[in-house]
């Protein structure tokens, strides 16, 4: 008998070929139904999950003792408690790295669009409220030849440094540890946070979400960002104080903000949806579709070699 595995949402057809040979249940298009996801788990060897899905001790104990492993398809896994998964000796997997480089354009994508108030100007045209050039009009900051603030300089802030380098930005980050040698790599130079938040034009977050970086940017944060500064998020909603930012943004105590993730996905905080000068992704950061097709294949492939007794690829360190 082939063993049970959920695939907890439609993922890219190459995902779904690395499965063959398994006993594979795909639930749903959208998030699935928390009560259709206990009841259709019960059993399952392995579960491939997304990020809309919590992964609870709740959730393993309704699939029970064959579970093996977790293969969430995307590099973060704060929907997943890895405890839990420990105590019960289920392996936990991510996608790490194929999505960098994709991830790092979408902080870019965002960087720009708030800077040159793309949304913005969109709204104006298709409202048919555009009438005419205008020398001042829709006019924001140049991005090319300011500082860039990383916070968080793994993988993807390194990417998003090389893009800087390309528009003759000058790079600092700020990390929990150095890294000489990505600042080597990358021209990046390392900033206490603080100094970071008073000095860079652009700031971009890529932290994981963890209770030490939870509201990592909060009202003291941004008060000591220049009134200029523009905040860039594409790691977790819940690293940025979203209720504050939006104070921030509408009290121009910051410039703009461009945000692909929220503390309450997919609700948005009522007041930036109001607001001009933020842009708004409903969390795309990955979105591409080279990028998604890889990230469902390495899912596929971790929870197959755990199935099989290997070692998956991209395990996350519990
Ligand atoms: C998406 O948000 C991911 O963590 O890959």
């Amino acid at each position: 008998m082939p063993e049970k595995v959920l695939v907890t949402r439609e993922i890219p057809s190459a995902g779904l070929r690395v499965l063959e040979g398994f006993d594979v249940a795909v639930l749903s298009e959208g998030p699935p139904e928390r009560g259709e996801l206990l009841e259709a788990v019960r059993g399952v060897a392995g579960i491939l999950s997304t990020v809309t899905e919590t992964v609870d001790t709740e959730l393993m104990d309704a699939a029970g003792g064959d579970l093996r492993v977790i293969a969430n398809m995307a590099v973060g896994y704060d929907n997943v408690d890895l405890d839990a998964a420990g105590e019960r000796g289920v392996v936990v997997t991510n996608t790490p790295e194929v999505l960098n480089e994709t991830t790092a354009d979408t902080a870019f994508m965002l960087l720009l669009a708030a800077a040159r108030r793309l949304g913005e100007a969109e709204r104006l045209l298709r409202s048919g409220g555009w009438d005419a050039w205008g020398p001042m009009q829709l006019t924001g900051p140049d991005v090319w030849g300011k500082k860039l603030g990383v916070v968080g300089f793994g993988r993807i802030g390194q990417a998003l440094a090389h893009r800087a380098r390309g528009f003759d930005m000058e790079v600092l980050y700020h990390d929990q540890y150095r890294n000489e040698s990505a600042e080597q790599e990358t021209g990046a130079q390392y900033l206490e946070l603080e100094e970071l938040l008073e000095t860079a034009d652009f700031i971009s977050v890529h932290t994981p979400l963890t209770p030490e970086t939870r509201h990592l940017i909060g009202p003291g944060e941004l008060d000591l960002m220049k009134p200029t500064a523009i905040l860039v998020n594409s790691s977790r909603g819940p690293v940025v104080d979203e209720a504050a930012l939006a104070d921030a943004l509408e009290q121009g105590s910051i410039f703009a903000a461009g945000l692909d993730v929220y503390e309450e996905e997919p609700e948005v905080h009522p007041k930036l949806l109001e607001l001009e000068n933020v842009v708004l992704a409903p969390h795309i950061g990955s979105a591409s579709i080279e990028t998604r097709d890889k990230m469902a294949v390495l899912a596929a492939e971790n929870l197959v070699a755990v199935l099989r007794g290997e070692d998956p690829t991209t395990p996350v360190d519990a």
